[in-house]
């Protein structure tokens, strides 16, 4: 489906943006092998969350939704509960039920095959093939190629030390998971401490996890639990889909926005402090913490922006809002430098390349380098027909993008945004 955007004069008022992606995928996973029920509130009913229940239903685990009430009760079945699936779990999107879901199969004692949409057959998983192999565990990629299909057969599993070349969370989570079925502790290092929410949530439950900076960079370990428990979970608002009001407020005059209970966790929070580096009038109100996730309410009021640089140990905390950030830099004064940002290439899309094909076509001074993006902001950004390259993030930005363009902008396949956000379209369409 395609939709076309139209420049809109200011954004007032407030909005709730809907529950974090990463955390309603953890809520489901966790609460599916420990013992009881566990009741998650404001839980984010999209399709990548949705694939995560439909795999554990595939599993055995029964579940209670209420989508108009956004909430999930998970009816878990403890460690050892899971049943062998009678037909291969399907991930749909999403990278991060493909990646954790295998730390957790490495541990049974059944077989199971995993695939996904054409865009997760083409994301790289020897980056868990490597570690959960060195554990000990039988996973293979079917074709050959490291990608889906995977298969995971039965075998045993022994705690190691990873250093794991990149700062992934899915990595390091999947990595986790597979510990608290190994024999003895397991440690996974990172340069950068990526997002933590797998070593707040699943201490949670029960789950003896450490986690620390260390000489070597960031360190986590987990020791094997002999039974995790069911608990509450409230999941806070996403800051990822918060981003993009974030923006539309910052580039559209006269603007004035509330974002109500937003994930402000330090490991995810780089948006902000990058649009503040950029001049963004942002203020942080009513700071909370609930589950060790800490949120708050976000003010933003439009003002001019400048080009700044965004790399290094930043980068984990903000990657999945770099393209929407490459809006705000269109429409800062000055030159916006990205870098270290190679893992965008490996995302739902390459987002170097769909980030500047999309901007480029809008007529943004903009060029893609190996491992990030230069764009020379302040110059008229044009309505043109883009291609969202079924990337969610990408159709969401340059819909943000429309927003204070010269013209309307028409997104292909813009329904996308349902892997992470269903009702974005009405919500921004709320604030006109
Ligand atoms: C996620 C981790 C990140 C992020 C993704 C969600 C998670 O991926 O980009 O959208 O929930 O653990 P990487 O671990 O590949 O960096």
């Amino acid at each position: 489906m395609e939709r076309t955007i139209y420049p809109m004069s200011k954004l007032k008022g407030e909005i709730t943006v809907p529950g974090d992606k990463s955390i309603s995928h953890r809520a489901v996973m966790f609460g599916s092998i420990a013992q009881g029920d566990t009741r998650i509130s404001n839980f984010l009913f999209s399709a990548d969350c949705l694939s995560t229940i439909s795999c554990f239903e595939k599993l055995g685990i029964e579940f209670d939704t209420d989508q108009a009430g956004h909430s999930v009760v998970v009816h878990g079945k403890g460690l050892r509960g899971l049943k062998a699936p009678s037909e291969t779990l399907f991930t749909g999107n999403s990278g991060t039920t493909t990646r954790l879901i295998s730390g957790i199969l490495s541990g049974q004692d059944f077989v199971s095959r995993l695939d996904g949409d054409s865009s997760i057959r083409r994301r790289p998983m020897n980056r868990i093939i490597t570690p959960l192999s060195r554990m000990g565990a039988d996973i293979t990629s079917e074709t050959g190629n490291g990608c889906a299909p995977l298969v995971i057969s039965p075998s045993t599993l022994s705690g190691i030390d990873y250093i794991s070349p990149s700062s992934s969370a899915q990595v390091k989570s999947c990595i986790l998971l597979a510990g608290l079925y190994a024999e003895g502790k397991t440690y996974v290092t990172e340069p950068v401490l990526s997002r933590n929410h797998t070593e707040i949530m699943l201490p949670c439950f029960g789950a003896e996890i450490i986690s620390e900076k260390t000489d070597r960079g960031w360190t986590a370990a987990v020791t094997p639990p002999s039974s995790l428990t069911a608990i509450d979970v409230n999941v806070p608002g996403d800051i990822s889909s918060a981003a993009y009001f974030i923006a539309a407020a910052m580039i559209c005059p006269g603007s004035e926005l509330l974002v109500r209970n937003v994930g402000i966790n330090k490991t995810r929070s780089g948006f902000l402090e990058a649009a503040m580096m950029m001049g963004g009038n942002i203020q942080i109100l009513d700071r909370r913490t609930e589950g060790g996730e800490m949120t708050a309410d976000i003010l933003v009021r439009a003002g001019s922006l400048h080009g700044v640089t965004i790399g290094k140990e930043l980068i984990p905390s903000l990657i999945d809002e770099i393209p929407v950030l490459a809006v705000l830099a269109s429409y800062a004064e000055g030159k916006t430098v990205i870098k270290d940002a190679q893992e965008l290439r490996v995302k739902e899309s390459d987002r170097i390349e769909t980030t500047t094909a999309a901007l480029g076509a809008m007529g943004v001074n903009i060029r893609p380098t190996q491992d990030g993006m230069i764009i020379e902001g302040g110059a008229p950004v044009h309505g043109a027909a883009i291609d969202s390259c079924m990337d969610h993030r990408i159709a969401m930005s340059m819909a943000v993008c429309a927003l204070a363009a010269d013209g309307p902008v028409t997104i292909k396949d813009a329904d996308c945004v349902g892997i992470s956000y269903p009702s974005f379209y009405t919500d921004l369409q709320s604030l006109a």
